[in-house]
């Protein structure tokens, strides 16, 4: 069997980081593509001197054009400037588009099957931007934000607890942005209702600490945004995808009708297996969640149109 193909352009932290988990897991070959010369030569060249140690195989290159890059399974869309202290995501909008605009249309030029996997942000409008500019159906063009945002919750809820995050199942709604939708009302412990363990207001805590995970982790760093949780959300659903798994995951996908909405690149769970995005699944919302939902579709269907596509 041929080793998968995984591109991964912009080897900044989540890039590099996405390089690590990947070759870690033997996901396929993995090549780094940057604009900075020396940088993705130089970090493919070091993860891959690691590889004896750890013992894995898994070819990794470095380069600064997109040649290598042809014939891609899964390409991980990561370039673009990160946010800053005091900043939105939405901040990084006019700079981050003009970088996927370019980046999407080398890559659709040497990889016209590739599954799209959008790391950038403003999430959902660099998703919606991949979408339209690569030509390729939803299925194949899909934004990392929930798996990471469920997993900040899930952890937050872990260390609250005193379990294994491992136990710890949820799920979430909306947009990557401070407005996006935990839904406690779905995540259990084991199948046991997280409800069982923690009062309202401790949740709502943790619910909150979930929607401004990223500008904490920001605020510590001070000078760029998290990369750990996001690129191993990224393999997470690169593996998915790559392995078949028919995995159950919240992602940011395009809408065309679903949860009411339309036109819109939108995190709601979805099955994913070696097609991409194989079904979206509905969930069973009550008032408030919906009137959550809806504000949280309103300020990425803003953010889109800002793009004026
Ligand atoms: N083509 C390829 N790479 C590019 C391009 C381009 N046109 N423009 C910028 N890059 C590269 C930069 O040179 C840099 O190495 O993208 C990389 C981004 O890396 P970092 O600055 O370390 O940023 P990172 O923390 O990895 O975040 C990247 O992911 O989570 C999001 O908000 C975050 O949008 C940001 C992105």
């Amino acid at each position: 069997m041929a080793r998968k193909k995984i591109s991964i352009i912009g080897a900044g932290f989540v890039g590099a980081t996405a390089a690590h988990w990947a070759a870690a897991k033997e996901l396929g070959d993995i090549v780094l593509v940057d604009i900075l010369e020396g940088i993705p030569q130089g970090k493919a060249l070091d993860l891959f001197e690691a590889s004896p140690i750890e013992g894995f195989d898994a070819k990794v290159i470095g380069t600064n054009t997109y040649e290598e890059t042809k014939g891609s399974d899964i390409v991980i869309i990561t370039s673009g400037v990160p946010r800053k202290p005091g900043m939105s995501r939405e901040d990084l909008l006019d700079i981050n588009r003009k970088i996927i605009e370019s980046v999407v249309a080398e890559v659709m030029a040497k990889s016209p099957n590739a599954i799209l996997l959008m790391v950038t942000n403003p999430l959902d409008t660099m998703t919606y931007l991949a979408f339209k500019k690569s030509g390729l159906p939803r299925e194949r063009v899909i934004g990392m934000a929930g798996v990471l945002d469920t997993a900040r919750y899930r952890a937050f809820i872990a260390m609250e607890l005193g379990v294994s995050v491992e136990d710890i199942q949820a799920v979430l709604l909306g947009g990557h942005g401070d407005e996006m939708v935990p839904l406690p009302r779905y995540t259990t412990i084991s199948g046991i209702p997280l409800s069982q363990f923690l009062p309202k207001d401790k949740i709502d805590k943790l619910v909150d600490r979930t929607r401004k995970g990223g500008g904490e982790i920001v605020n510590l760093l001070k000078t760029g945004s998290a990369f750990y949780a996001p690129s191993a959300g990224a393999v997470q659903m690169a593996e998915a995808i790559l392995k078949d798994k028919k995995r159950i995951l919240p992602c940011c996908v395009y809408l065309k009708g679903e949860y009411g909405l339309n036109d819109i690149c939108f995190g709601v769970p979805v099955k994913l297996g070696e097609t991409g995005v194989e079904s979206i699944i509905e969930l069973e919302l009550t008032g408030e969640e919906k009137v959550l939902v809806a504000k949280s579709a309103e300020s990425v269907k803003k953010s889109i149109l800002e793009l004026k596509l």
